[in-house]
C-alpha cells in the first residue's frame, strides 16, 4: 500500500494501524535549528485525543508522543533542536479492543472502507478499520505541531461551524469560546443548543455530520504557485484526505456560485502602511493559487459517523444480504475531533509552501 506520504519539501509519511502496536510518522525536510518539544506537540495531540467528553469516543488513548530522531537536546527544559534530518514521531496504541470488531471480519459496514479495501487488496485489517481508521490522524496532528514551528508568525485555528443542520451565528464568533465547550464551537450560544441535540443523537446510537472551518492568519502574500501547485488545490487535497471529509470549500466556496461579480469582488484600497487592503475576503486569501496576504480560509464537510447502532442493510463476503449494527466505541459526531486534524493539515501545507516559496524567489 503506497501513498502514505504528502508534501513536497515539508514531507510527512505516516504509518501504523489502529489496532497495531503503535502508530508513527516521519517528518522529512524540516529545516534545522528550530526549537521544538514533546510537551508542545502533546498539547496539539491532547485536543484530538479521544475520551475527553461524552461527545467523543470513549476509547482511552493517552496518545503520548515521543520524538525518536532528527533532534538534539537543547536544554534541561525538554527543548529539542531540529537537525535537518528526518524527525520520527511515535505513539503507542494502548486501548484497542479487537474483539469489538470480530463480528465484522466478513461483513462490510456501510459507509466504511471495508468493501473497497477488500475489493482492492483482497485482504483487510478488520480490527478498527486498520489503516482507514482515523487513529492515523493523530500522527498528522503531531506533524502539524512541527509544521507550526516552520510557519512561526502564522496562526492556524479551527472551529466547528455547523453540527447537523445547526449553524453558528457568525456575529457571535469568539475564538476564546472554542476552548470553553466540548465542540470547538466559536459561538457560545450555539454550543449550548448543540449539547442536548448531540446528547439525543448519542443516546439514540445515531450520528450526525458537521462543517469545520480552518483559518490561517499572518500568511504572507506570495505562497503558492500557478497551475498545478496552487495553494488552494494543495489545501483542498490535504483536507480531503481526512477521514469522513466529503467536501472542501476555499473562501466563499460554493457560495460564490450564487452571487454576482460585484458582490464577489474583493475590492482593494491602499492602506496607510503602504500595503494593499482588501475590503472583503470571498477568495479565502488565495488568488491564482497564490496567497494574497489575507487570512487563508477553508471549510470542510464531515459526514456523519458510519458506525451506528441502528441496523443497516449490507452484504457479507459470501454475498449474502444481511443486516449490521456497528458496536464498539465511536464518536457521535466525528467533525468535533476533525477540528485539530484540519488545523494540522493546513499547517503542514503552509509549511510546505513556505519552503517551496523560498526556492522560487529571487534573493
Ligand atoms: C477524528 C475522526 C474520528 C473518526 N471516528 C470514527 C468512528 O468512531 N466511527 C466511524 O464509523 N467513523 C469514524 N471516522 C470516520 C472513518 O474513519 C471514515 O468514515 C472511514 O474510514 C471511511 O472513509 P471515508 O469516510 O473517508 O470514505 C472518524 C473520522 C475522524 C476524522
Amino acid at each position: 500500500m503506497s501513498h502514505n506520504t504528502f508534501g513536497h519539501l515539508f514531507r510527512v509519511t505516516t504509518w501504523g494501524e489502529s489496532h497495531g502496536a503503535a502508530i508513527g510518522c516521519v517528518v522529512d525536510g524540516c529545516p534545522p535549528q528550530l526549537a521544538i518539544s514533546e510537551a508542545e506537540i502533546q498539547t496539539w495531540l491532547d485536543k484530538r485525543r479521544p475520551g475527553q467528553s461524552r461527545f467523543v469516543t470513549q476509547r482511552q488513548e493517552p496518545d503520548q508522543v515521543r520524538v525518536l530522531s532528527g533532534v538534539m537536546a537543547g536544554g534541561d527544559d525538554g527543548t529539542l533542536i531540529t537537525t535537518g534530518t528526518p524527525i520520527a514521531l511515535h505513539i503507542d496504541n494502548v486501548d484497542h479492543r479487537s474483539k469489538d470488531y470480530s463480528d465484522i471480519e466478513s461483513r462490510y459496514r456501510p459507509g466504511h472502507a471495508d468493501y473497497t479495501y477488500e475489493a482492492k487488496y483482497g485482504i483487510r485489517d478488520h480490527r478498527g478499520g486498520g489503516r482507514s481508521s482515523a487513529r492515523e490522524t493523530a500522527m498528522r496532528v503531531a506533524a502539524g505541531g512541527i509544521a507550526r514551528k516552520v510557519i512561526a508568525g502564522m496562526t492556524v485555528r479551527g472551529a466547528l461551524v455547523q453540527m447537523g443542520e445547526h449553524k453558528i451565528d457568525r456575529a457571535n464568533w469568539d475564538w476564546d469560546e472554542v476552548d470553553r465547550n466540548p465542540f470547538f464551537c466559536p459561538d457560545a450560544e450555539a454550543a449550548t443548543h448543540w449539547e442536548p441535540y448531540l446528547d439525543g443523537i448519542r443516546k439514540a446510537g445515531s450520528s450526525v455530520g458537521a462543517v469545520v472551518e480552518v483559518i490561517a492568519e499572518g500568511v504572507p502574500a506570495g505562497l503558492g504557485a500557478p497551475i498545478y501547485g496552487k495553494l488552494d488545490s494543495d489545501l483542498a487535497m490535504a483536507l480531503m484526505t481526512i477521514n469522513a471529509v466529503k467536501g472542501v470549500e476555499i473562501g466563499n466556496g460554493f457560495g460564490a456560485a450564487s452571487i454576482t461579480g460585484e458582490e464577489n469582488a474583493d475590492e482593494m484600497r491602499m492602506g496607510n502602511d503602504g500595503q494593499p487592503v482588501f475590503l472583503s475576503n470571498n477568495a479565502g486569501g488565495i488568488l491564482g493559487g497564490i496567497s494574497s496576504g489575507q487570512p487563508v480560509v477553508a471549510r470542510f464537510a464531515v459526514k456523519p459517523t458510519s458506525s451506528i447502532l441502528t441496523p443497516r442493510r449490507t452484504i457479507n463476503r459470501a454475498g449474502e444480504e444481511i443486516e449490521i449494527v456497528t458496536k464498539g466505541r465511536h464518536d457521535p459526531c466525528v467533525g468535533i475531533r476533525a477540528v485539530p486534524v484540519g488545523e494540522a493539515m493546513m499547517a503542514c501545507v503552509l509549511a510546505d509552501h513556505l519552503l517551496r516559496h523560498r526556492a522560487q524567489i529571487a534573493e
